[in-house]
């Protein structure tokens, strides 16, 4: 089989690395350009120390991009759609990390990020990159926007409990714990070591981002509430999602169960996680480095209906690389596990 001709816009970032770590290994790609400005004429492993040996490629700039099959962007918010007119110039494909193009909305994108949108027109163009929920508009779809990472933990564990409306809408309470490789690879006084290191953080507690594309995703037609927080911990990968809903029915364990079964178990990457004893009982983002799965795991309070969804990812894999390649497996009709078959480490 032919290969087909891959560029990564913000290679040299944690999300755009993470992407060569996968598309070095897939069969059906060769990677023809990856751009940073910084580090334009320098090989990849200057930045990539995990990729010597692998390759001899060296960082061009985004002013010198050519014509592509697929245009990977991992570019900081904001840059994909200030010049996303040049890039679908490049190439006929495009799959964007970035959230300028996940809303279909641009006023609840100006609610949101708090700035107009700069190209309006391609809200509702770009399929929201989450596979289980979008896999059909995926296969030979011209533009993806991958989700956020920790709207993926989230909206993966809620889904099946929104599209079959068994909680109440108004109560959900979404608390993720992230890792510090989310905020990207550049130092900032928050992300100094003597500063981060052992902090539990509490950087977002309302207001959070993805709530405006979580809220998208799960709406079907009824108005929805998300209360969402978000806390920085020890970790460098990981996102953990824990979702407390409340049932607008009397549910047992067992149903819960069938409710996640029926929905996701031809999943390739979600496994359900919950055992009744031993170590590893609920998803642990620590087991996930380096996968593309999600584990999801539940807790159910019968006295209050309250059932604890729980979810586990690597942000930047399922919650960025991983998923996109995913896609990109999907847009083209390939198996949709090539290059994604990693199981993880353990111990780890
Ligand atoms: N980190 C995550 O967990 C995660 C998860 C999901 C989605 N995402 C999204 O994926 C995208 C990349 O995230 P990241 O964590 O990889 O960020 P990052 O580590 O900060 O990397 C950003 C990349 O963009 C390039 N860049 C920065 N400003 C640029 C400019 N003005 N023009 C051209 N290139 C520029 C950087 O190249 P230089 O070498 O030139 O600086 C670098 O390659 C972001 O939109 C992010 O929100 C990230």
């Amino acid at each position: 089989m032919n290969k087909i001709n891959v560029s990564i816009a913000g290679g040299s970032g944690y999300a755009g690395g993470e992407l060569l770590r996968l598309l070095f290994f897939h069969p059906h790609v060769r990677i023809q350009q990856v751009t940073s400005e910084h580090y334009s004429g320098k090989f990849l492993f200057k930045v990539h120390p995990n990729l010597r040996k692998l390759t001899n490629l060296k960082f061009s700039s985004l002013d010198d991009l050519e014509a592509c099959d697929v245009l990977f962007l991992a570019l900081p918010h904001g840059s994909a759609m200030r010049k996303i007119d040049q890039f679908i110039q490049k190439a006929e494909r495009i799959i964007d990390l970035s959230a300028d193009f996940r809303l279909t909305s641009k006023e609840v994108y100006h609610h949101w990020y708090k700035r107009g949108h700069a190209c309006p027109e391609y809200l509702n163009q770009f399929i929201y990159g989450i596979p289980e929920l979008h896999r059909k508009d995926m296969v030979n779809a011209k533009w993806i926007s991958s989700a956020g990472c920790n709207a993926t933990a989230t909206i993966l564990a809620l889904y099946p409990f929104y599209k079959n409306n068994l909680v109440q809408t108004d109560r959900t309470v979404v608390e993720v714990k992230v890792g510090s490789s989310e905020g990207g690879n550049r130092n900032n006084a928050s992300s100094h070591h003597p500063v981060r290191s052992g902090a539990v953080r509490s950087f977002a507690p309302t207001g959070h981002r993805h709530v405006a594309e979580i809220v998208q995703e799960l709406t079907f037609d009824r108005d929805i509430t998300i209360h969402f927080s978000a806390t920085s911990i020890e970790m460098v990968r990981g996102v953990l999602a824990t979702c407390h809903v409340f049932l607008n029915r009397k549910l047992k364990e067992r149903d819960i169960w069938k409710i996640y079964r029926q929905t996701y178990g031809k999943e390739p990457f979600i496994r359900l996680v919950k055992e009744a004893d031993g170590n590893y009982r609920f998803p642990e983002p620590k087991l996930l480095i380096g996968t593309n799965f999600c584990d999801i795991g539940f807790s159910l309070d019968e006295s209050s209906d309250r059932l604890v969804l729980i979810s586990a990812l690597d942000n930047l894999m399922k919650g960025a690389a991983g998923q996109a390649v995913q896609a990109l497996n999907i847009m083209f009709g390939w198996e949709e596990t090539t290059a994604l078959s990693f199981p993880g480490l353990h111990p780890i």
